[in-house]
């Protein structure tokens, strides 16, 4: 095939202007003038609906489809999106070039995630996942054979998993502590915790907001409790950034691991890790290159050579986005929907809300169940009938540690959620209830 030398010519020069018109300082800068002129929230905000349709409608999602499974994985708002587009584009026009302004975006992230965590700079890693960083604090941490780990018995496998794998190779023991599901207090949780530690506990590991039924951890009593006995405090936090606001040195802990891809709605693959600084010499990073010891403070555990660099950029723009919408008014309106959620659905009978409503204990996520029908069933029913998308929780499946048997549904709200669509839930889970519901 012949090339036409004109066309050919057209495509260079279209390849090359692409960059010169649009680099990643533009794209931050007309980001940045989009944000300034965002939404403003009147004074009745709170219930003004139409501000929250303003700020659902900064969201892509498919018409018709009722995404109540943020706890997942949380949609990317558009403006991020379209971003994120532009930095692969740069990439792919000249990637190496290209590269560069986009690594460089790598401390200003750091400072931003600092601010929003309430940590310093410098005790703040860019990984890609929860994952990465439970991994990395279990693995990373010099413990000797017969040393204890208390866990939660309702980590997520990546927290749970790590801490196994080093009980293999390295002969530490590690002990899941019970909690009731829902347990009726904070003090609850923090006494099963005080109460399995033992001379050998070096370590208390435990999720701030669990996987299974949402129900937060009091982090900053457990916190005091592990320092108070001389022992470390691991915390998963992969769900809470984004949902609400957190100040890990008010916590006191002495690493927080956290995904961005959840609940700040930053594209897949971004994550975050926490290490107090005192910390830094007791931890070590798990995957190394050149120069990684140079790197005094929390940088030494993101030496990963070449990553996907938009990604990477993107996380900064999810902050932006909802630093510009503003982090109290997004846990007023996620805490808003899921209450009302958990109010109308403990009305319904055959219900059973794993997940209390007490605001310390819960926030963004409902577990429930129901004794006449399966997880399984609820789960389909409510999408097949309404196209709500929901996660299932069923025993057996991912908790076989689980003696309190969560089953059922999870249901996660955030801003892009609507009380409509929690109407939609309660109104599936009533044709549940009645016995008559057939797909
Ligand atoms: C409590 C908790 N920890 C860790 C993870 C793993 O997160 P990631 O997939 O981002 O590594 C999840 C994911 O659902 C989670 O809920």
């Amino acid at each position: 095939m012949s090339i036409d030398p004109l066309e050919s010519s057209r495509r260079n020069f279209l390849a090359r202007s692409g960059p010169a018109l649009a680099t990643v300082a533009a794209v931050k800068a007309a980001f940045a003038d989009t944000l300034t002129r965002y939404s403003p929230a009147g004074p009745a905000w709170k219930t003004d609906e139409g501000y929250w349709g303003k700020i659902r409608g900064k969201f892509m999602l498919e018409k018709g489809l009722h995404y109540l499974n943020n706890g997942t994985v949380g949609p990317t708002a558009t403006p991020v999106y379209e971003n994120l587009l532009e930095y692969w584009r740069l990439m792919a026009v000249n990637p190496n070039e290209n590269s560069a302004p986009l690594q460089a975006r790598m401390d200003p992230i750091r400072e931003k995630a600092a601010h929003f965590l309430g940590a310093a700079p410098a005790e703040i890693a860019i990984l890609r996942n929860a994952t990465e960083g439970n991994n990395l604090v279990a693995q990373g941490i010099d413990l000797k054979q017969g040393d204890e780990v208390l866990i939660g018995y309702l980590e997520h496998d990546s927290h749970r998993q790590p801490w196994l794998v080093k009980a293999k190779r390295q002969g530490i023991i590690v002990k899941e502590v019970e909690i009731h599901t829902p347990p009726k207090s904070p003090e609850e949780i923090l006494n099963a915790f005080a109460a399995a530690i033992t001379p050998r506990t070096k370590v208390i590991a435990t999720t701030h907001c669990d996987t299974v039924t949402g129900t937060f951890a009091p982090i900053k009593e457990i916190a005091k409790l592990a320092h108070d006995k001389g022992l470390f405090c691991f915390v998963d936090g992969a769900q809470v950034m984004g949902m609400i606001p957190v100040d890990v040195h008010d916590l006191g802990v002495d690493t927080y691991s956290t995904t961005c891809h959840k609940w700040l709605c930053s594209p897949a693959g971004t994550g975050l890790l926490y290490v107090r600084r005192e910390m830094q010499d007791r931890i070590w990073p798990n995957v190394v290159t050149e120069n990684w010891w140079t790197y005094k403070d929390a940088r030494k555990y993101d030496r990963v050579s070449r990553r996907p660099w938009p990604v990477v950029a993107s996380l900064e723009d999810a902050m932006d986005f909802q630093n510009a919408i503003g982090r109290p008014r997004i846990e007023h309106r996620i805490r808003a929907l899921s209450s009302y959620l958990r109010t109308q659905a403990a009305e319904i009978p055959h219900v059973k809300l794993y997940t209390s409503n007490d605001p310390r204990l819960s926030c963004g996520m409902t577990s429930l169940g129901m004794d006449n029908v399966g997880a399984d069933f609820m789960r389909e029913y409510l999408r097949q009938r309404y196209d709500v998308y929901t996660a299932e929780r069923a025993v057996g499946v991912r908790y076989p540690a689980d003696p309190h048997g969560v089953e059922g549904i999870r249901i996660s709200t955030h801003i892009y959620n609507t009380f409509e669509q929690v109407d939609l839930v309660l109104q599936g889970l009533r044709e549940l209830s009645s016995g008559k519901a057939k797909l």
